[in-house]
């Protein structure tokens, strides 16, 4: 039998965060070399990749790069698109589809999949743009629209929000037509989406990494520690796997890897099924801070770690073809109802990230990695994450208050953990 060694490294693109990335390199270093069932032992390394000219022709040293910095930057974004199409390196997420595909896109595929998206409309540009053709196209072709009569399409309440967004940066919530009329002046040359609003009972964000999701309960009018509540029976079962259908779909249908999806959730009344609202899930590479996943933050440094090195040590292909016609082929059927296709969506978005094969995988192939990284969340490193980022986040009043809040959180999920590694009893989502 062979008995070599194989190394793999794996490249993390950062903006201005160091606290997953300490807790991800430091889980990759206890996890250890990986034996593989023909007797190779796979030894994953991480970098943080530096900023520097290539050659379209160099070979890079990564076979694997997280990115949470090529959506604004673009020398990383044009170097992992070299060594995508170049050198099959494998990408969370890619950023053909990432860039390419923002929420517009997102609305558009996921309304021909016949998902519950609030209606919504485009408008064009309330400010000339600063092109020196705009006066002569706009003059040209662009109509002149009765903004009322958009109002009266989507109804109010309606939400006004970037075609591309992220971050809430520039949605605002129209409730009547003095806010429709002043939000459409200060939108200037952000280009935007007119969407109804939504009432629900409860919003529901989840995180996929690969085939885990996490499906959490979200607060978006709390302050950023505390959006996420620890609350783990906040759908009916319907709902949450609607919702981890939705996620794992979306991710999917555009080969992203590790994203965020939200959802707003109408529970049914007599007896009818819950209803599940996606508004927003293209947050490809999304925050997952300490200081906003806190009880969640183990859980997504785990999945991180070992969808990573499944896709590394089994060779899984990344790559740019989106395939999109399986999805359309199974929307465009009318014998098949919502609950129908929804199924079959889920079929090939699990086959996709051959999330059966992952399971079976890790069972077998990273045992002792559950127990590792408890101990590893219980120890010295994971608090020198939660101190040095609070310090970094927080004021200096807060820090201490902030520091055991993010302690306690933590300790809770290692003594959930703890309870859950007891029990044999465990299903994967
Ligand atoms: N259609 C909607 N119905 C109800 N609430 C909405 C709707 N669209 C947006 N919101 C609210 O506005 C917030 C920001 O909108 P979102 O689409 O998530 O933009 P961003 O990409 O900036 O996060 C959401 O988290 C939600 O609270
Ligand atoms: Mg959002």
């Amino acid at each position: 039998m062979d008995q070599s060694t194989r190394t793999h490294l794996v490249g993390l693109l950062l903006g201005t965060e160091n606290d997953w990335p300490v807790a991800f390199e430091s889980l990759v270093r206890a996890l250890g070399p990986i034996p593989d069932a023909h007797g190779t032992t796979h030894d994953i390394q991480t970098e943080r990749t530096t900023i520097e000219p290539f050659n379209l022709r160099d070979r890079p040293r990564h076979s694997l790069v997280i990115d949470r910095l090529a959506y604004w930057y673009y020398v990383p974004r044009e170097w992992l698109k070299k060594i995508s199409l170049m050198d099959d390196v494998y990408l969370l997420n890619s950023p053909f589809t990432f860039q390419s595909m923002e929420k517009h896109s997102a609305y558009c595929a996921m309304m021909r999949l016949g998902l519950k998206i609030p209606e919504t409309v485009l408008v064009p540009y309330k400010n000339p743009l600063d092109n020196a053709k705009y006066a002569y196209t706009a003059e040209r072709y662009n109509q002149p629209f009765d903004l009322d009569e958009v109002a009266a399409q989507v109804g109010y309440p309606m939400y006004m929000k970037p075609f591309d967004g992220g971050g809430w940066r520039g949605v605002s919530r129209i409730n009547d037509r003095t806010d429709l009329f002043r939000a459409y002046d200060d939108s200037g040359e952000m280009l935007m989406h007119l969407q109804a609003a939504r009432e629900h009972d409860v919003f529901a964000r989840a995180l996929s990494i690969g085939p885990e999701t996490m499906v959490m309960h979200f607060q978006p009018d709390e302050p950023m520690h505390n959006r996420y509540a620890v609350d783990h029976d906040f759908l009916s079962a319907q709902a949450g796997d609607e919702c981890i259908t939705i996620n794992r779909t979306v991710n999917a249908f555009f080969k992203w890897e590790f994203n965020s999806c939200e959802m707003l959730v109408k529970r049914g009344t007599d007896g009818q099924p819950d209803e599940v609202y996606p508004i927003d899930y293209a947050n490809a590479c999304p925050d997952v801070a300490i200081t906003s996943l806190h009880y969640y933050f183990p859980w997504a440094m785990k999945a991180l770690v070992k969808w990573s090195a499944y896709c590394l040590i089994t060779e899984r292909p990344n790559s740019v073809d989106l395939e999109t016609t399986r999805y359309f082929a199974i929307a465009d059927r009318t014998d098949l109802s919502y609950e129908e296709k929804l199924a079959a969506y889920r079929t090939l978005a699990d086959e996709h990230f051959e999330a059966d094969r992952y399971y079976d995988w890790c069972d077998s192939r990273l045992r002792n990695f559950d127990a590792v990284a408890l101990e590893w969340f219980r120890g010295p490193g994971m608090d020198s994450v939660i101190v040095d980022t609070v310090r970094a986040t927080f004021p200096a009043h807060e820090h201490d208050h902030f520091i055991e809040h993010f302690r306690g959180l933590v300790a809770l999920w290692c003594r959930d953990e703890e309870a859950r590694l007891s029990t044999s009893q465990f299903v994967h989502p």
